[in-house]
């Protein structure tokens, strides 16, 4: 399972690039306008500065139309700041069609806002390079997030689709696991929860003893 981080601070993917696990990140525009970035330019430099950081990893960067001329001109424009960039776009009936028009032209993508199987089917079909279903916002209504990657994972083995199963929407490191048990391809996530996959007591009591009886035995 790949691991992208979900943010669009520049320090935070540093920070999971130099752990040497980083794949790729996903951004949307919720994330750009947390780091304050705004404006047409500035947003295609920070995607830019993102790619530089990430070298060879995939970084989605998300359209704002929400119609398929708009889609597919604001994606052209996203595809050409690096050949790293994955055009994310929206479940909707325009950005399937949207998708369908950037697959047939070489664009890769990623179909984000997906809560159902039903509309993973429609995104393979349309030849998403990635599907985005949101995992914690489904926990946040009383569904199970979890379930959906798991039935999305048996479907499209059994169907044998090529688009790879993003798990989004991640809140903490239990969910890393369960997407990995699930079938996800690819897991994006906040930094706190790549990092807390690497606590556990007994590490610490262990790595203390470690020392100590190297301490006692050495001077
Ligand atoms: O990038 C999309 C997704 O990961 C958003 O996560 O925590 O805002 O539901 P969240």
């Amino acid at each position: 399972m790949k691991f992208f981080i979900d943010t669009a601070n520049l320090a935070q993917i540093r920070e999971a690039k130099d752990l040497g696990v980083l794949d790729g990140v996903t951004t949307n525009p919720s994330l750009m306008a947390k780091e304050g970035i705004t404006g047409t330019d500035n947003i295609l430099k920070h995607y830019k500065e993102i790619c530089k950081i990430v070298e060879t990893g995939d970084v989605s960067a998300e359209v704002i139309s929400t119609d398929f001329e708009g889609m597919v001109e604001e994606g052209k424009i996203l595809a050409e700041i690096d050949e790293n960039i994955v055009v994310k776009v929206p479940m909707t009936k325009d950005g399937i069609k949207a998708i369908s028009w950037f697959t047939a032209n070489g664009i890769r993508t990623n179909c984000t806002l997906v809560f159902s199987a039903g509309q993973a089917i429609l995104a393979a079909k349309a030849g998403a390079t990635y599907l985005s279903p949101f995992v914690g916002r489904i926990d946040d209504i009383g569904w199970d997030g979890m379930q959906l990657i798991e039935d999305i994972a048996h479907i499209y083995a059994i169907q044998d689709y090529d688009t790879m199963i993003l798990a989004a929407s991640i809140r903490n490191p239990l969910h890393i696991v369960k997407a990995a048990q699930a079938g996800a391809h690819v897991v994006t996530c906040p930094l706190d929860s790549i990092l807390g996959l690497l606590n556990h007591p007994l590490t610490d009591i262990g790595l203390a003893k470690f020392l100590a009886d190297h301490k006692k035995a050495n001077g």
